[in-house]
């Protein structure tokens, strides 16, 4: 097994050097970097003896199809989308760590009686359009029209860039064939699943504190992202005295602070602006426009919303005190999600078998699960990262981490191959 990690080591910085922005890696929804990363990653499902597909939202899906006739299909997989200068663990090592494991058992002639389909997610993380999950949506057919007009910093909408993906703008007539005609419907039904695991670094501290290189989840804190607008007045820098201003800047940040406050004072919530950008954006004058993003989470939903409506109190003061005037957007929803715990079970019956002792966490970060969650059981195996660092190119996992991620899967698979009925 120790050259299987060190080949999963090898492909994940191959795939680690396919970007949209050379000299850091930053792949996005449908970007040309994700068709070549589609690519690449398709040679490897075929190497491994997978039937392989793109769907209509760029997600790529490889299929080992059981001989068992009407034989349940386990889903494993991640996203292949990164953030911008990332690590090259986050989404890949879900999708690559499957293909690897099923290049094992089909080098050990170890047929399996069910079906697996392994799949790259097109976008998990939100970077290129405001809300996440475009790719997992589009698997399970939750895909919106709100979700389709969304435009990205260039103006282009979903819409557009999965009709271009899809080749549906018919260049000859110039008729624009609709998006709907995608028949962007779930890839199965409830009944045709036995589960979905995803394989992720835990982008957190808590199994090197343990000493341990994996462990499962019990569940995902729920998210909400919004895009806040601050309006003011601009004016001069030099001429406009300090108590007539209306900066929007700084009433932004005095929100910023105070968020800031709440999120230290409240046991597990975390809040974070992202993205700030300011208008007209130039040294000599004082901004009329903030324009920024807004990230909360909680492992309980209760917390979470009387957080939001603290951060709603919290603005509204300060723009009665700075005369400004503000606009939230909502980008993204999700509630906290409890994972399978009969799939979790069996997982964490591999990882002790594996590992001597599994540990359950809570995932502070959002994960393909919660859409997933939608349409099947879903569990979920954390692997060890180092300092727990991610969204940052430093991002790690030992070769020695793989190792035993890798045999964990394999157990399981093992040990649901012996367990399945039809
Ligand atoms: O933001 C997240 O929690 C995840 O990395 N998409
Ligand atoms: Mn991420
Ligand atoms: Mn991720």
């Amino acid at each position: 097994m120790a050259d299987f990690s060190k080949r999963l080591a090898r492909m994940l910085d191959e795939l680690g050097r396919v970007t949209d922005e050379p000299g850091q890696l930053t792949r996005t929804f449908l970007s040309p970097a994700m068709r070549r990363a589609n690519q690449l990653v398709a040679g490897w499902m075929k190497e491994a003896g997978l039937k392989v597909r793109v769907d209509s939202v760029g997600n790529l899906i490889g299929r080992l199809e059981s001989k068992n006739r009407g034989a349940k299909t386990l889903l494993l997989g991640s996203h292949l989308d990164t953030v911008r200068d990332a690590g090259k663990y986050d989404g890949p090592l879900g999708v690559l760590l499957p293909i690897v494991t099923l290049g094992e058992l089909k080098r050990r002639g170890i047929k399996l009686p069910f079906s697996v389909e392994v799949l790259g997610f097109s976008e998990e993380e939100g970077v290129r359009f405001a809300s996440a999950y475009l790719g997992s949506k589009g698997y399970c057919g939750k895909l919106r029209a709100k979700d389709l007009v969304m435009r990205d910093a260039g103006g282009v909408s979903v819409r557009e860039v999965i009709e271009r993906w899809n080749g549906l703008t018919s260049r000859r007539s110039g008729k624009r064939v609709g998006v709907n005609a995608l028949h962007l419907k779930a890839a199965h039904t409830r009944s045709e699943l036995m589960g979905y695991v995803e394989v992720h670094i835990e982008q957190g501290p808590v199994l090197e504190a343990k000493n341990l290189a994996v462990g499962v989840i019990s569940a995902i804190a729920g998210q909400s992202r919004f895009k806040l607008t601050w309006t003011g007045k601009a004016g001069h820098a030099g001429t406009t005295p300090m108590a007539l201003r209306r900066d929007a800047l700084s009433g932004a940040a005095e929100f910023a602070l105070a968020a800031e406050k709440l999120a230290r004072g409240t046991a597990g919530l975390v809040i974070t602006i992202g993205s700030l950008t300011t208008s007209p954006g130039v040294a000599n004058v004082i901004p009329g426009q903030v324009v920024h993003t807004l990230d909360v989470r909680h492992a309980k939903d209760s917390v979470r919303r009387a957080a939001l409506f603290k951060l709603g109190r919290l603005a509204a003061a300060v723009i009665r005190k700075r005369g400004l005037k503000i606009v939230w957007q909502r980008t993204q929803d999700n509630r906290a999600m409890t994972c399978s715990p009969d799939l979790t079970a069996q997982l964490a019956r591999s990882v002790s078998a594996v590992q001597g002792k599994s540990q359950a966490l809570v995932s502070g970060a959002g994960h393909d699960g919660v859409v997933m969650s939608t349409l099947t059981l879903v569990a979920m195996l954390f692997v060890r990262c180092r300092d727990g660092l991610s969204h940052h190119p430093d991002e790690y996992a030992s070769p020695k981490d793989l190792a035993v991620a890798l045999r964990v899967l394999v157990d399981f698979l093992e040990r649901l191959a012996k367990d399945y009925r039809r």
